[in-house]
């Protein structure tokens, strides 16, 4: 097999995907505040290590992670092999400090390639660029270790490219030893960690040739002030392959300095952390999720959306709920979701349009005084339908109409000048025809 060179051609199945899930589980799940727990609260690795020796996610069954991630709509999903505090839910041959030599002696990260490939979803790994466990990493000097400016730490020396070496190592592995990876997430790059700080031209070789057809992420060089050269006419070998703006939609989506689309993704949490934690209820309704979808679709991205399971190795009750109420719709809607990309046409005061080929979808999410406009579209239109049932949707005149020459309208009752609420009140998708 030969690498995949055209990066059009790689990516096209991600883009076409739109929605994928996003997995944040290891150790932190314990303490359950965070996977940043170790660094905000600068723990140390002798009190980090009881986590380690109780760690025993006896209800992890990833079968069931990957029938609600495929229920909810979900098409791939990522999950962290090895997140910033270094413990590793692979059998890594290179360390200890791995879920094999946890309770259950299980290599998780098997299981969830196969319990995810099985319901036919993509599968990624989350690859920690930092590690808070490896004793090359830098630590008094760094700005997020756990130990910075710690004077027990200030003179210990360490050999970051046996760090790299490490790191390479594993990616090796995870590239080696676990059949086709669709995806390599890595995180994160900042200041002068970055890029060539990594070998990260010797890194993406090395992952392109194990793995032909793999995308990677932009964070080998993008940190959280930039998106690194995937914006440039002159992306290097490791720009990666897609965005990846964090807890943001980017306003107007993401575009090279020409302003050409490129593919992104961004990634959100469903509370505001992306590890476990138990005190955080903020969850945000299925509603806005869905709409959030919907705007990362219209604007040509796509939808990473993380559940950080507990330590019993279980996805939190919240986020099942979650789950299941955004697969109610992408059931009857999804059609106007996977496929679909930005139209040509401005975004509506409604709501937002997608788009496949010549099928236009208004996605609306405020219903009119009287009938609605569909700005521009008189004559554009051959027929409009209600995309969860197939139902006939007339076009319609309202009270004086006639003066919008260019603009159709769409009602959603009998009576075309009264007012009716849309049949989905967190998206009512129509699909339009176009001429
Ligand atoms: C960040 C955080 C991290 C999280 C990631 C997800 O850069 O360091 O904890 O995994 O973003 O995008």
């Amino acid at each position: 097999m030969s690498i995949i060179n055209d990066k059009k051609e790689r990516i096209q199945w991600f883009q076409d995907a739109r929605f994928g899930m996003f997995i944040h589980w290891g150790l932190y799940s314990i303490p359950a505040r965070g996977e940043w727990v170790r660094s905000s609260e600068r723990i140390s690795k002798e009190y980090y290590e009881q986590y380690f020796e109780e760690f025993n996610p006896v209800n992890y069954n990833p079968k069931l992670w990957a029938k609600a991630a495929k229920e909810a709509g979900m098409k791939y999903a990522v999950m962290t092999a090895k997140h910033h505090d270094g413990f590793c839910l692979f059998d890594s041959k290179l360390t200890d400090y791995k879920s094999t030599n946890t309770k259950l002696h299980r290599d998780f990260i098997k299981e969830f390639l196969d319990a995810f490939r099985a319901e036919g979803l993509k599968v990624g790994l989350y690859y920690s660029l930092l590690d808070w466990y490896h004793e090359d990493y830098l630590a008094y000097a760094d700005r997020h270790h756990p130990m910075r400016g710690n004077e027990a730490y200030k003179n210990k020396s360490h050999d970051f490219d046996r760090y790299l070496d490490y790191m390479h190592g594993q990616i090796r592995e995870l590239c080696t030893n676990y059949g086709d990876i669709d995806i390599m997430w890595f995180d994160f790059s900042y200041d002068d960690m970055a890029g060539e700080k990594w070998r990260a031209t010797e890194l993406v070789n090395m992952v392109r040739s194990l793995q032909p057809g793999i995308i990677l992420d932009n964070r080998l060089e993008a940190s959280g002030e930039s998106y690194g050269s995937i914006k440039t006419l002159n992306p290097s070998i490791y720009s990666g392959d897609f965005a990846s703006p964090e807890q943001i939609i980017p306003p107007e989506g993401v575009t090279d300095c020409e302003g050409n689309p490129i593919p992104w993704e961004a990634c959100i949490t469903m509370n505001n952390h992306w590890g476990y934690c138990s005190t955080d209820k903020l969850y945000k309704p299925a509603k806005q999720i869905i709409r959030k979808l919907v705007e990362c679709v219209s604007k040509n991205g796509n939808l990473l959306l993380n559940v950080g399971p507990n330590a019993l190795g279980e996805f939190p009750v919240e986020a099942s709920q979650l789950l299941s109420e955004i697969g109610l719709w992408m059931k009857e809607n999804n059609k106007g979701i996977y496929n679909c990309k930005m139209s040509q046409f401005v975004k509506p005061e409604w709501g937002y349009y997608t788009k496949n080929k010549n099928l236009l979808y208004a996605h609306i999410f405020e219903g009119n005084i009287g009938a609605l406009p569909l700005i521009g579209l008189k004559d554009k239109v051959k027929k409009a339908r209600l995309l969860s049932d197939g139902s006939e949707i007339k076009f319609c005149n309202g009270w004086n109409t006639k003066e919008f020459e260019k603009d159709l309208f769409i009602n959603f009752g009998p009576i075309d000048t009264a007012t009716y609420p849309i049949p989905n009140h967190i998206d009512t998708v129509v699909e339009l025809e176009l001429l």
